[in-house]
Parts: C-alpha cells; structure tokens; sequence
C-alpha cells in the first residue's frame, strides 16, 4: 500500500491513477487522518499531495511529524515538498516567482526516482504550478534538478528516502511523471506491483456491502457505459437489494432499449424497471423547437418519471450513480490550460435530497478508461463497453426543430446505417462519437424517374480526449460517398447527407 496524503490538490486523485497504474494499492486519506492512516494501513511509502494553500500562512496544513520518524519513504509533491522542507528545518518563501506551465529542468545528480528515465546532464519538460518555493533545504538534503524558476525543482535525501519535487508528477503535461511515480513506488518504496483491476473489483465490493449493508438501492441505467458498469458491480455486490430503473423515453438509437432490457434483465438478471414512457415524452415534446426549451421538458419529465418508479417500488434508502472523478472536480485550476471534463450529471439531481436517499457513487475514483477496463473485467461485452457517448437527452437533440415519431424513425435507421459502415472499415474506435442529424429542412432530388422533396441528413464524427474540445474527422471521401448511398437508398424520407466538418469550438459535438 501507498498512502497519499491530500492537503487539498485538484488533482490528487491523478497521484492515485498514477500509483494504479504501477500495479499498487494506494489509498487517499485527508491531511487530519493521515497518523491515522499510517496506523491502520501500514504503507510501504507515502506521497503528500499538492495543495491551494500555502506553507507560509498560519495554520496551514502539515503531514504527521511521526511520518518522518517512521522511517518509510516518502515523496513531497509541491506543496508536500514544501511542507515537508518546513518541518525539517528548511526555508519556504513565497509570492514573488510564481510559476506556471511547462517548464524545462536540468538533472544535477543521479537518483533512484529518475532511474530508467533521467541522466545527469539532462533536460526534461515538466508541469510546474506554484507561488511559493523552497529557499533553504532542510539537513541532509540536496538538490537532483533544477529549473530556471525553481533552483529545488527536485530535491532528495537519499539516506532517509525522503524526496520532494516543485513541478506534478501526476500529471499528462510532464511526460515522465508516471515513471517517476512508478521508481518511488517501485524501487524506492519497494511495494509489489500486483495490485489489478480485479483487486479494485473485490475491494469495491466489500467497500459497497460495508456501505450499504442491507437497505434497498435504486440505480438509473441509461444505457451507457458508466451506469452500466456500477449496475453490475452493485448487483455483484448486493444482488436483489438492487434495482435498476431504465427511462426509455422514446428517444433511443435502434434496438438500443431491447438490448439494455436483453442484457441486464436476462443476461445478468439484474432486477430491471422497464419505464416504457415514450408518448410522455414525445407528447410533451410536440411541436417545441426551442433547443433549451426541449432540453429542460426532458430534464423534468425524466426525474418526473424517474421518482414516480422509485415510489412504485416503495422507495429505497440508496441512490447509485456512475459517477466519476471527471464529474467530482469542481475544476483544474492549477494547469491554466484545457482542463478536465466538467459535467455535472443532471439526470436525477434534486431527487436524493427530495426522496431522502443516500448517494452510493462507486466509481467516482475511476476515469473513464479505467472505467471501460473494470467493465471489461466484470464481463461486460467489448462492444458495449467501448460505445460511444450519448447525450441523456438522446435523440431529441438530433432532430433540430420539433421532434416527431416519424423523424425520429428515420433518424434512428440513418445512424445506424452510418455506424454500420463505421464498424465495417474498423474506424469505431478511432472516433470519439459519431451520429445523424435530421435537419428540418426538404430539397429536391430526383429518384429513377421522379422527383422527390425529402429530408437532409448530416452525418457528424469527431475526435476528442474528454469531449470538451473536438476536431472532426477526416473520412475519405469513399467512404462517406459510400455510406451516404447507402442511407439514401435505404432510409425513406432522405434524399440528401451532408458531412460536418465543424470543429469545437466554435461548433459542440451536438447540434443543439
Ligand atoms: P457538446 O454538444 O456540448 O457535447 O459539445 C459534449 C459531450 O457531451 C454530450 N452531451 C450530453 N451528455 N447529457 C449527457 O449526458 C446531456 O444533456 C448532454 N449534452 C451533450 C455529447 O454527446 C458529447 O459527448
């Protein structure tokens, strides 16, 4: 085990991901708890997190002064490299060298953490985000990299193992970060690296029973990816004390409701509510063009829906949710540049609090990687687990304008035909996300001897990291010749696709 101690960093969850990533067991634990953390757990090394505060002001947080007697290793991270020099007895001052961004560093001196990775001699890009540094090392220590505005950029006592370093590891923007995190864990720390997605499946588990002991749990399943994989992992853990209320509101791709319906209810056995409440929706739905208007009538009619299946089942003590650590940062405020996902779930916000349940959240340590592997793991289909996003509000935001059940049929066959010769040139998942939109808008063509006056389809395909920044996709134009023939050949009501070659920003993935 690694224990990390978080003063309070965005992104001490990365630091997490990272020590995952070498096959190890690391749990986070607040700065107040970290004695007794070190008690309960027992850890081969610790990492102390970065931190918004700073070592200079009164009361700011510190680690366990018995850390640095336990003789185990530990890495400072920023402000845990800072706090950490302030309690042996170096010097931290602040405010005038602020840094920011990337940054270039020069290794001084050989080190067990830069083993595999960095020279002496060397320079190196690193992710530097601080306004205080250190001034004065603490006995016993000495300098193993630099950077223009960080003379300590990476500091070690090699006797005592104890190692700090200005910039994040932890994160994508210094390069070597993971391995640097991997040498400490590794080679430093000397802690195994066994730990796998199964062991995050078992721990979870117990983590879930221990919770929830033997209350009722609701979970709303849409579909996708992320509530899939929490419905699975809870039933494994709970079984029958678990529900699943799956909306179907009438605005779903073709066949999705039967396979959701097919694979919980008979493949897994899952207990599943079908709410078959399409004409709900499509009524209200009926004749409203405005974009934010649909969007808001589909909110509410959702937890409208949502919570009159919850009572039907005389309502339950648990919410579950697939939340994940995207959706739980508030914000990456240090890197200045694009940062995370940020998406709050709106589908059934308010009803814990209205319907007086508890939250049971049991990915929200995962990214949605991690979260495809522990669906892999727990047998979920390769093909279901590697699906594309898609937006709560489905298909009512593909059909620009008002959304009626005949558009909404000829969309559904488009998009599949569309995803269809996706999947048959391999491309799924080069993509991002891929879909049809239905404009409401008819032209004219002409059809063996006829005219015709139909529908213009676009097709939209983008390449994303986290869906906040997009490009589009460059198909050949075989490929999107070949597939809009197909579309209009056999989709009725289509007679025109276009392709949409609009990057975000300016454009977003959807086009409402
Ligand atoms: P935009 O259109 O904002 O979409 O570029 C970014 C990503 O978010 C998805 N999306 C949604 N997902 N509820 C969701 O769960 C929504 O209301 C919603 N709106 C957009 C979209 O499909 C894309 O992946």
């Amino acid at each position: 085990t690694i224990l990390i101690v978080d003063f309070g960093s965005q992104v001490t969850q990365l630091i997490a991901r990272r020590v995952r990533e070498a096959g190890v067991y690391s749990e986070i634990v607040p700065f107040q708890s970290a004695a007794e953390g070190l008690e309960r757990l027992r850890p081969r090394g610790v990492i102390l997190s970065g931190s918004p505060a700073s070592t200079i002001d009164d009361g700011s947080p510190r680690a366990p002064d018995a850390l640095f007697d336990s003789g185990l290793p530990v890495l400072g991270i920023c402000y845990g490299q800072q706090t950490m020099c302030a309690q042996l007895g170096g010097r931290i001052e602040g405010g005038l060298h602020r840094e920011f961004g990337r940054a270039f560093l020069e290794v001084k001196k050989g080190s067990p953490l830069f083993d595999g990775i960095w020279a002496e001699g060397t320079r190196h890009q690193v992710w530097m985000s601080h306004g205080d540094r250190v001034t004065a090392l603490p006995p016993g220590f000495e300098i193993v990299a630099a950077s223009p505005g960080a003379p300590f950029a990476a500091i070690a006592d090699e006797s005592r193992r104890f190692y700090g370093v200005q910039f994040h590891p932890e994160v994508a923007h210094t390069p070597d970060g993971a391995k640097l995190i991997s040498n400490f864990v590794h080679r430093i720390a000397g802690a195994p690296g066994t730990w796998t997605m199964a062991a995050f499946r078992s721990q979870a588990i117990a983590e879930i029973r221990q919770k929830v002991g033997s209350s009722r749990v609701i979970c709303g399943l849409s579909g996708g990816v992320d509530s899939s994989v929490a419905a699975v992992l809870l039933h494994e853990a709970i079984g029958d004390q678990l529900t699943c209320i799956f909306v179907d509101h009438g605005l779903l791709r073709l066949g999705e409701a039967e396979q959701v319906v097919s694979m919980f209810r008979d493949h897994y056995n899952i207990p599943l509510v079908h709410a078959e409440v399409q004409d709900t929706f499509l009524d209200a739905l009926e004749g409203e063009t405005d974009p934010e208007k649909k969007r808001k009538t589909i909110g509410r009619l959702f937890i409208e829906t949502f919570e009159a299946e919850a009572e039907k089942l005389g309502g339950a003590d648990f919410l579950a949710q697939g939340t994940l650590y995207p959706d739980v940062i508030e914000s990456v405020s240090f890197t200045g540049g694009p940062s995370v996902t940020i998406k709050s779930h709106h589908n059934v916000g308010g009803l814990p609090e209205r319907m007086n349940m508890k939250l049971v959240e049991p990915l929200r340590e995962l990214f949605k990687d991690e979260v495809r592997e522990l669906g892999r793991e727990l047998g979920l289909p390769d093909q279901f687990v590697g699906r594309h996003p898609f937006p709560g509000p489905g298909l009512a935001i593909r059909c620009p304008g008002a959304v009626t059940r005949e558009k909404l049929d000829i969309l559904r066959q488009a998009d599949a035909i569309f995803i269809d010769e996706i999947r048959k040139a391999g491309l799924y998942d080069a993509i991002w996300q891929a879909f049809a939109v239905l404009l409401p808008v008819q032209t004219v063509g002409v059809m063996g001897d006829g005219r015709t006056y139909e529908f213009v389809l676009a097709l939209r395909a983008v390449t994303s990291v986290d869906g906040m920044t997009a490009d589009f996709y460059a198909f050949d134009m075989e490929f999107l010749g070949n597939a809009a023939t197909r579309i209009i050949n056999e989709v009725k009501g289509v007679n025109r696709v276009v392709y949409d070659v609009t990057s975000k920003p300016p454009g977003t993935i959807e086009w409402e």
